[in-house]
């Protein structure tokens, strides 16, 4: 470790050297932690951070020749369904499929105390999420009588803790070679206005996770790749930690990334219809040659707006954070040919080996301790600038990308906030509608109250079935559902 003298000083040139401040007044131990914590972090890239994120909110990068992604419509027109799901079962039963979950957010929307894959998922058992997406796992590896990996991101933030969930529910039912954690890196957290990194305490820096888009730096950094490539994985299910209903294993959408023809078996999507324009959500398009995710804040407000003849919106393709992702795409990503040549970057100016995802600012309320009073503020506003990178900016690195439709109520119920929008609530209102569909097409008269919603809290385990078919043969079908009851399947 180079000595306090050689920190402050490259600390100085970067214009940190408050970082040491406190110092003094700490153990050996903490000089020691808070040393090795500044070491860790690269200072060279942070004046240019400051530059062109903290000091101005940068414009993002929109390409002029905007148009909708194409994509493969949930009704099956115009393709080969069975044909896809044919392929996808065969990858499935022959082992060539992982799952991975990025795990590593702070969950600051929805205020729980811990990692997010805790919190309560399923709408009636009161399963935890990380087993709501295990069972899906389960039931897979079941079907295909195949193992399936299980690889989870955390952030330096929740690893203990989600660790320790695995340990104390017996990997969810899982076996524990299957499950593997490892976590994502860290930037540092920004003051607003000054570009100050901020501390923590006095004797941390503050940090914040590195965006979902650090987990294909992470895979590799991780050794999970090489996981992967031992056990012959070479296509990856991508799923988000805060959504029940995912499809963790979806055959049709593996058979479709790795076999149609316009798909390079890189990266591929699900999108769902957007509710409406102002709705919150990237959007496939195409632009500059390539199938991108505009995010919505930076979607040109008369484009998000514009409608097709028969009315429907014309950008209308929602991203939901559902991916497949071709091992060999990752690995090519962090080799030694892929070099960083534009400075929108994450890595020195033509590096090798580190690819460029653009980082994204997001102004943040961060707790931390005073330079001048060495006293903890608790801001009541955002005070903060927290940089992320995204995983669906590596979308346009892919050479063909396809981007396939599915229902929102079949797969999108998403815990983001304590109430509102995309909160338990609305999460378990859409478990109960997708249940109550399934249920009525096996023969069970559901109660629905007068604006249609069921009368009733519904949930169905992929233990019992992984599509409405499979509840004829489950020996578990209800006679009959009343108004008021909450029924676990
Ligand atoms: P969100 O964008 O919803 O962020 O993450 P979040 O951190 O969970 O919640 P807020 O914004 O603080 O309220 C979407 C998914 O990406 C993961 C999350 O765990 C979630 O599954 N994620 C996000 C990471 O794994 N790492 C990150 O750095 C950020």
């Amino acid at each position: 470790m180079s000595d306090i003298v050689d920190i402050r000083e490259r600390l100085a040139a970067v214009r940190q050297d408050h970082l040491l401040r406190f110092y003094d007044e700490l153990s050996p131990d903490g000089r020691r932690n808070l040393l090795a914590q500044i070491e860790s972090l690269d200072l060279r890239a942070v004046p240019d951070l400051i530059e062109r994120y903290v000091r101005h909110r940068p414009r993002e990068h929109v390409p002029d020749d905007l148009s909708p992604a194409p994509c493969y419509p949930r009704s099956g027109r115009g393709w080969d369904r069975s044909g896809a799901r044919e392929a996808g079962e065969s990858l499935l039963r022959a082992g060539r499929v992982a799952a991975f979950t990025v795990a590593g957010g702070q969950g600051t929307r929805l205020g729980f105390d811990g990692p997010k894959g805790v919190y309560i998922g399923s709408a009636v058992s009161g399963k935890p999420l990380f087993q709501c997406l295990a069972d899906w796992i389960i039931a897979a590896q079941r079907r295909y009588g195949s193992r399936i990996p299980w690889y989870i991101m955390t952030s330096p933030l929740n690893h203990a803790a989600t660790v320790g969930f695995f340990e104390a529910h017996n990997y969810c039912g899982l076996d524990q070679r299957d499950v593997m954690c490892f976590q994502q890196g860290v930037m540092p957290t920004f003051e607003m206005g000054t570009g100050r990194i901020l501390l923590a305490a006095k004797g941390e820096v503050a940090t914040n996770p590195d965006g979902h888009g650090g987990s294909l730096r992470a895979l590799n950094a991780s050794g999970a790749l090489e996981d992967m490539r031992s056990r012959g994985v070479e296509h990856i299910s991508y799923t988000q930690i805060d959504n029940p209903l995912v499809r963790v294993i979806d055959p049709v959408f593996l058979g479709l990334h790795a076999a149609a023809a316009d798909s390079s078996g890189e990266m591929s999507s699900k999108m769902v219809p957007k509710a409406h324009a102002g709705e919150k959500v990237g959007v496939f398009c195409r632009g500059e040659g390539k199938t991108r995710v505009i995010e919505y804040s930076d979607m040109p407000e008369e484009l998000s707006r514009e409608t097709g003849p028969d009315g429907s919106l014309r950008f209308n393709a929602g991203s939901i954070a559902v991916h497949v992702i071709g091992r060999r795409f990752i690995e090519r990503l962090n080799s030694a040919e892929m070099v960083v040549s534009h400075t929108a970057s994450n890595a020195p100016e033509g590096s090798p080996g580190r690819f460029a995802l653009p980082y994204h600012r997001a102004e943040k309320k961060t707790p931390h301790v005073d330079i001048g009073s060495g006293m903890l503020v608790e801001p009541t506003a955002a005070n903060a600038v927290k940089l992320e990178t995204f995983v669906f900016d590596a979308i346009p690195l892919a050479e063909r990308s396809i981007v396939l439709e599915t229902d929102r109520c079949e797969e999108f119920a998403p815990i983001k906030n304590a109430e509102g929008a995309d909160s338990p609530r609305t999460c378990r209102e859409i478990q109960t509608e997708r249940a109550a569909r399934w249920l009525e097409v096996a023969g069970v008269k559901v109660p629905r109250r007068p604006d249609g919603s069921p009368d009733c809290t519904l949930e169905i385990s992929p233990l019992t079935a992984m599509d409405p078919e499979d509840l004829f043969t489950c020996g578990k079908l209800p006679a009959r559902v009343s108004a008021g009851d909450a029924i676990a399947l």
